[in-house]
């Protein structure tokens, strides 16, 4: 599969193209970027509709910021293209829009605000421990650059608690240096709590959800939100 990035010279960009030169049946065949930003080797583009006419990719990968996304899922959309999201900060609202447009129109598209399993499990263990215990607060921490909060994770776990325990669920945010992407969500009862962590100490972390996003691409229906329709699914 002919791969380009879009947010190639970002930090998950760059990761995301090193990861796809590495894996065996893709083909890395350039990067999009705003002016000036570049990758060592890697053919580079500053309009994603421009490099998608110029490189014909099978599929586009997006790591760029809440204010670039949906322009680029527009450009992708026009065209056919395929696309795996990993850019966090799209409104529950937008993304009811682009299920139904996605339905609509059969354009695929695989939305993650987490790429790593350990976080999935981690919403999904939540999940189950909801069922339990109706008290619980998140705390997430990210790196001081990050530019959205709270952080697409916390607020895709905080919902999937809130379906079980029919509130809403208080969220911290911490932005520091030194962090990559670390969450806790504890639960209480008296006398006693229950915290279920993930840390990405790394954003390798992240690469084999989206290189598994990439392989299964062709076989999703529409727009799916969240890894944890692949990865525990059979398709
Ligand atoms: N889904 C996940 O697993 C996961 C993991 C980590 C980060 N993220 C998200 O990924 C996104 C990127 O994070 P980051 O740390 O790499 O940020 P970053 O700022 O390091 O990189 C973003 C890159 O996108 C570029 N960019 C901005 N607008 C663009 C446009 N219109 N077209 C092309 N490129 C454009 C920027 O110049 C920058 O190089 C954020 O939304 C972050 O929350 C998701």
């Amino acid at each position: 599969m002919r791969i380009l990035v879009s947010g190639a010279a970002g930090r998950m960009g760059q990761e995301v193209c090193k990861a796809v030169q590495q894996a065996q049946d893709l083909e890395l065949v350039g990067g999009v970027d705003i002016a000036g930003k570049t990758v060592p080797g890697l053919t580079m583009f500053k309009d994603l509709g421009e490099a998608i006419d110029a490189v014909s990719p099978d599929v586009v990968v997006d790591f760029t910021s809440p204010q670039a996304v949906e322009g680029n899922m527009e450009v992708c959309f026009a065209r056919k293209i395929p696309m795996v999201i990993g850019t966090t900060g799209i409104s529950d609202d937008s993304l009811q829009r682009w299920v139904e447009r996605g339905k609509q129109a059969n354009w695929r598209a695989i939305i993650a605000p987490n790429f790593a399993v350990g976080a999935v499990l981690m919403m999904e263990y939540a999940k189950q421990t909801a069922e339990f215990f109706s008290s619980v607060e998140i705390i997430e921490y990210h790196h001081d650059q990050k530019k959205d909060a709270p952080s697409g994770t916390a607020l895709k776990t905080g919902k999937m608690i809130e379906e079980i325990i029919k509130k809403p669920v208080p969220i911290h945010s911490v932005r520091l240096p030194g962090f990559v992407a670390h969450q806790e969500v504890i639960f209480g009862l008296p006398g006693q709590t229950l915290t279920i962590r993930h840390d990405s100490t790394h954003r390798e972390s992240f690469m084999p959800g989206v290189l598994l996003a990439i392989s299964k691409i062709n076989e999703v229906e529409g727009v799916v939100f969240g890894l944890e329709h692949i990865l525990f699914s059979n398709i």
